[in-house]
């Protein structure tokens, strides 16, 4: 008995039959499929897309997809601050906010373009998302207003707080 339950495994999983009569969950994805949900960019941009905005273009989006949630200027009436806090990080009470605190720019676009606007994510065009990430990158005075983000600018731009983080497990 002890000796014939390898056997009994064995003839299931090694047969081939295992994997043909799997539970059926789902098909495989095709190259197509995955690059639709592979969208994430890299601090270097390494995954931006093609499009440029600017901030007085991001201005007139915000206005329309964001300002209630994040408003006027980004001041975070209801929700997050966007704009600000810089000087504060040492502060007992600091205010980080993606122009204070986020050590890339790039993530802000990455951000934008995967998760905003809160209800309804993944509408925006790239053009719009470089403007709204242009937008707020020039109210919390990294950019000129008038200075296009695109996949080679965006990259480029410095934020304040980049060199600040360090590691803590080493
Ligand atoms: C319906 C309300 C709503 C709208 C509209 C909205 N946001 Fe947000 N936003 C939120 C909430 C809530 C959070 C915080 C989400 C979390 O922390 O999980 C957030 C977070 C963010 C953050 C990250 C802030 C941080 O410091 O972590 C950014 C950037 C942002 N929103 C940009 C935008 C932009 C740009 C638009 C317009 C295209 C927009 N949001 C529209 C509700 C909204």
């Amino acid at each position: 008995m002890m000796r014939s339950l390898p056997i009994i495994l064995c003839a299931g999983l090694c047969s081939g039959a295992f994997a043909q009569e799997s539970p059926n969950l789902g098909v495989p994805a095709d190259p197509e499929e995955v690059a639709a949900w592979d969208i994430d960019i890299g601090p270097d941009g390494a995954g931006l897309p093609p499009g440029a905005g600017t901030a007085l273009e991001g201005e007139a989006v915000y206005a329309i997809q964001c300002l209630t949630c994040h408003g006027p200027e980004g001041n975070g009436q209801l929700n997050d601050v966007l704009v600000g806090g810089h000087g504060s990080l040492t502060n007992p009470a600091p205010v980080k906010t993606i122009g204070s605190f986020w050590p890339y720019a790039t993530t802000i676009f990455d951000y934008i373009r995967r998760s905003m606007p809160y209800l309804t994510p993944r509408t925006l065009s790239d053009d719009e998302i470089y403007a709204l990430t242009a937008y707020l990158l020039y109210l919390n005075g990294i950019i000129a207003e008038d200075e296009a983000m695109d996949a080679q600018t965006l990259p480029a731009v410095v934020m304040p707080n980049r060199d600040n983080f360090i590691l803590a497990y080493p």
